[in-house]
């Protein structure tokens, strides 16, 4: 969760409490055996600074639920009571500039591995300012040696902890070898996604991105790219199917796509320039369409936008 100081004000299991005393036991399975699921929401200032949205909240909070019905996590808050939460706590703290939650439900308790409760919801949240020179003259990939987890060992599209151990070490792989992220191949030797962020390619006018059932999570960035893509027409065609690696070298523009990420143009992989090495004409429509729609600026389901309601409209 890089970034600026956390907000003052934090959530932890029931109430409002600071920021820094919001902390899990260490015996707690959701420490020890990583039995924990969380979400990344951002929040963007309107186009017209009126005030703050958070995007595609609701659907954040509704893909929480199913992963902790994956873990068997039981007697949470429902994706209603969560959002609610949610606001509440941005209210609380005053926010008025871009920033990012993390919202976390975690199996606490004494530290029985398969215990399906208590479980405990924890939220915090920083200001994100978005990375211009990343925007712009996007990153570089390596292809990682690690493969991802499968969905019979520990499913991707659950949003679990569990989870980042391999996105890390492909994390880590490819920052010692001097690139910005990494790849992550399927065990059969398809393109999954990066360790926190989801793949597109173009190749000769078409967006093409690898389906739901190639190890990734089931992102909402990921989603929102492919509606735009289709209404706008800026491709041929716009189709989710695998990948195999040698298409990342054969692509014309490659972008990785997240709440955090936001829409970052690839412009090289495993040491090849991709496409012509700078941000590409179809990454640059899409990243313009994509912050037009975050910060209210342009036509999207109103659902997609939460306001941060001011405190005083706030139940106490
Ligand atoms: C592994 C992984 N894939 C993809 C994504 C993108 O998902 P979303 O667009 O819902 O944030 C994330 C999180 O941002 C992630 O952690």
């Amino acid at each position: 969760m890089a970034g600026g100081a956390i907000y003052p004000v934090g959530y932890l299991d029931g109430a409002y409490i600071p920021a820094g005393d919001v902390r899990l036991p260490l015996l707690a399975p959701g420490v020890t055996y990583a039995a924990s699921v969380f979400e990344g929401v951002r929040g963007y200032v309107d186009h017209a600074g009126k005030g703050v949205n958070l995007f595609r909240l609701g659907e954040h909070m509704e893909r929480l639920v199913r992963s902790t019905q994956i873990l068997g996590l039981d007697d949470i808050p429902s994706a209603e009571e969560m959002g609610e939460v949610t606001l509440g706590l941005m209210a609380r703290n005053g926010v008025r500039e871009d920033c990012y939650i993390r919202i976390q439900v975690y199996l606490g308790g004494d530290g029985e591995m398969t215990a399906r409760g208590p479980t405990g919801l924890a939220i915090l949240a920083r200001p994100r300012p978005q990375l211009a020179d990343r925007l712009a003259n996007g990153i570089r990939c390596q292809v990682s040696s690690w493969r991802r987890n499968t969905d019979n060992a520990s499913p991707v599209r659950a949003k679990a902890a569990a989870n980042y151990l391999n996105s890390r070490l492909a994390g880590l792989q490819a920052k010692a070898d001097g690139y910005d992220t990494a790849l992550i191949l399927t065990e059969s030797g398809t393109v999954s996604e990066a360790p926190g962020a989801c793949l597109f390619m173009v190749r000769d006018n078409v967006l093409i991105t690898p389906p739901v059932t190639s190890g990734i999570l089931e992102s909402l960035t990921r989603d929102t790219i492919l509606r735009r893509a289709r209404a706008l027409g800026i491709v041929d065609d716009v189709v989710e199917r695998p990948v195999d690696r040698t298409e990342l070298y054969a692509a014309s523009e490659v972008m990785l796509v997240g709440t955090g990420m936001e829409v970052v143009p690839v412009v090289g992989i495993d040491r090849l320039t991709v496409g012509s090495g700078a941000r590409g004409p179809i990454t640059r429509a899409l990243q313009d369409d994509y912050f037009a729609i975050v910060r209210g600026g342009r036509d999207a389901p109103a659902q997609w936008l939460s306001p941060i309601p001011d405190l005083k409209e706030t139940p106490q």
